[in-house]
């Protein structure tokens, strides 16, 4: 198959790419420059990662692309070939940290992803968690089914349980929700999707949980470096994130064959927007995933209306191959509500691919009490002033979380429990609308 890829964008300054990405450009394509690679690089993953130089840039060209080796069959797109940035230890508003953060802010505005490097600690959390995910995912499946909580959304998700758009992905899900215990007072006081992760056993619940803390400072990092690549306010995004309301969750796609996907042959996930701040997101080295880029003619709200299922069988999809040693960071709707579309949300779907496959997604969020409202107009391009319309009213988080899942498991003992108990009503109340606050109890 002879799929095009996007390689006369022009290149740029370069602001901060892997230590293991300090090649020339030239070797990014030439095949015979692959032999020079230091030991230990992937090629093929080098050959899919935009490097920026201070070259002028290159007329466009056509590639046959070694990328696209990993891209299911069945799809057709472009190839992403994306920018690595490097984190710093601590965001403290130097030089540095402002030019950062407009990259950052530039990239998501043009691709809807980034890639992130991971550092050594990350590397070895990664290791760890992915090791976990396979150990998880080889348990019989009465072992794992029996991993469901009635009051949270944490825990085991069966192939084909998921719906989008009303179609069953055959993804394979464990769910990891803050980890509440029974005497939590908010556990106590039946807010809808409180309560305990239902994890099988101390090694799921260690490497798995290590590695998400460790994201939990990378996704303050990059909501501090998009303050300043925004220019509002330093903390006009992290004020939301105090107690936020992060997840994650661990992903297995089975191989694709002739009958999964319910009428739609090989459906892994099916497209959607994710519903917080930042997705950071690794995988293993087979490829799936499939996300759009920031469009002008396509116009969608996901806390308003459902975007599940948008453009899924569309053109203008493009491929992100896998990189070892980064994450990738898109978009979720609160992102794109703050910054009213300045940020928009990435639209994303995965494909299921000729071996099984295993990803993890952290999802970086605010509070769930949090009443988001549309950031004030800043320096960095957002829209003027919000309207009355947008300040009065905000985004309850917490609501938008709840839909979602209600939307996603119709028949989750989750769903069914809190529907009986008529928890959704909680929602409005304002101790849930309150950062901070917690219930009274009797
Ligand atoms: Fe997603």
């Amino acid at each position: 198959m002879k799929l095009s890829i996007r390689a006369g964008l022009p290149l740029r300054q370069r602001v901060a790419v892997t230590g293991r990405a300090r090649l020339s450009s030239t070797a990014v394509h030439s095949p015979e420059h692959r032999m020079v690679m230091p030991p230990g690089f992937n090629s093929k993953a080098a050959q899919c990662t935009r490097l920026t130089t201070s070259e002028p840039p290159r007329a466009p060209v056509q590639h046959e692309s070694p990328c696209t080796s990993t891209m299911p069959p069945g799809f057709k797109a472009q190839v992403g070939r994306l920018d690595t940035f490097e984190l710093p230890d601590k965001v403290t508003g130097s030089k540095g940290d402002m030019a950062l953060g407009k990259a950052l802010v530039g990239a998501w505005r043009r691709d809807g992803i980034i890639q992130i490097a991971m550092n050594d600690k990350q590397r070895k959390l990664w290791d760890e968690a992915k090791a976990a995910s396979h150990r998880f995912f080889r348990k019989p499946h009465a072992e794992k089914a029996a991993c469901v909580d009635s009051q949270s959304y944490s825990g085991y998700i069966a192939s084909g349980e998921e719906v989008t758009d009303g179609i069953a992905d055959y993804s394979e899900i464990f769910t990891i929700t803050k980890d509440l215990d029974m005497a939590e007072p908010r556990v106590r006081a039946k807010w809808p999707c409180h309560g305990p992760c239902p994890w099988p056993d101390i090694e799921m619940k260690e490497p798995m949980t290590r590695y998400n803390e460790n994201l939990g400072l990378e996704g303050e990092k990059l909501l501090q470096l998009a303050e300043f690549g925004l220019g509002v306010t330093p903390g006009s995004l992290t004020r939301h994130t105090r107690d936020g309301w992060h997840h994650a969750r661990v992903l297995r796609f089975p191989p694709r064959n002739a009958t999964n996907g319910k009428g739609k042959e090989g459906r892994g996930i099916g497209s959607h927007t994710d519903y917080g701040l930042l997705v950071i997101s690794a995988q293993d080295d087979v490829g799936g995933l499939f996300i759009r880029r920031p469009s002008q003619d396509e116009k969608f709200a996901n806390w308003e209306k459902s975007a599940a299922g948008l453009k899924e069988d569309d053109e203008g999809w493009v491929y992100i191959p896998p990189v070892e040693g980064t994450h990738t960071v898109i978009l979720g709707d609160m992102m794109q509500y703050l910054t009213r579309n300045y940020l928009t949300a990435t639209p994303h779907k995965v494909g299921l691919n000729t071996r099984e496959r295993f990803a993890l997604a952290y999802f970086h969020e605010p509070s769930f009490q949090a009443v988001l409202k549309p950031l004030e107009g800043g320096c960095g391009g957002l829209p003027a002033e919000p309207s009355t319309a947008e300040t009065t009213e905000g985004v309850h988080y917490g609501t938008h979380f709840t839909n979602m899942f209600l939307r996603n498991y119709p028949d989750r003992i989750t769903t069914q429990r809190l529907k009986a108990e008529n928890r959704y009503s909680l929602l409005s109340t304002p101790e849930l609308r309150t950062m901070g606050a917690l219930p009274v109890l009797a």
